[in-house]
């Protein structure tokens, strides 16, 4: 958002202290260590889910989880079409499986049964961004098992984190097509500002 500037500046007080800068959120990593983000979820015709913290080991199943991604689905998440080998790519999923201070995801996790081998079905993440009091969070389910309330206590779960990390807004990119994600915000209390090029804007105070 463009800041209101005026043309008469005030003059600066030398006298006065100078007021402290806003401090950013504490780290995402750290205030999710505080939280303790590990839960089930039970889901129609899988049973329970463990939603826990993406960790390096999640790499293998990562690139299971890519694998059953519609075109979609990436395109909904990423705004472009990435091809396979790119989303799996050791150096991305590397990154993208270490949690840190300034970005932050969460998995659902199906632990298997005789059936399915065990594998990720969902995740969300949380990320600063340039400004130090808004996080940015977005969401990926696998296909198969869309319409199970995954997206949904995913989103429950960072904005849970969000507010732990005394962020004070919650904000994300959703194109202006993605009727699903629009209709899981709008139920979160998210509000939708329609922006330039398909996109919406959705913002929810925390
Ligand atoms: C959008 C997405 C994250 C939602 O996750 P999900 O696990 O399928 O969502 P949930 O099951 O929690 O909720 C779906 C809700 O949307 C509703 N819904 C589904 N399709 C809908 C549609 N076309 N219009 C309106 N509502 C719809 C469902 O009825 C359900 O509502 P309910 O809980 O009241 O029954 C998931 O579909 C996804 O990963 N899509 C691809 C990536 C993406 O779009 N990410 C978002 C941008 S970051």
């Amino acid at each position: 958002m463009t800041a209101l500037v005026t043309s008469q500046q005030p003059k600066l007080d030398m006298s006065r202290p100078i007021p402290k800068k806003t401090t950013s959120a504490p780290g995402l990593s750290a205030a999710a260590r505080r939280l303790r983000l590990k839960e089930t979820l039970r889901v129609r015709d899988y049973g329970k889910l463990l939603l826990r913290p993406i960790k390096p080991e999640d790499e293998p199943l990562m690139v299971e989880f890519h694998r059953t991604l519609s075109e979609e689905s990436i395109y909904s998440r990423y705004f472009e079409h990435m091809t396979l080998e790119c989303r799996t790519k050791h150096d991305r999923l590397a990154r993208i499986c270490a949690n840190d201070d300034d970005s932050f995801a969460l998995v659902a996790e199906f632990p298997g049964n005789a059936d399915a081998p065990r594998a990720i079905f969902g995740v969300g993440r949380l990320s600063r961004t340039d400004d130090p009091l808004a996080a940015d969070f977005a969401i990926l389910v696998k296909d198969a098992v869309q319409g199970r309330g995954i997206g949904s206590a995913l989103i429950k779960r960072l904005m849970t984190l969000a507010r732990a990390c005394k962020f004070n807004r919650l904000t994300g990119e959703v194109l202006v097509t993605n009727h699903e994600m629009i209709y899981v915000c709008r139920h979160f209390g998210f509000s939708v500002q329609h922006m330039q090029d398909g996109l919406v804007q959705v913002n929810h105070d925390l």
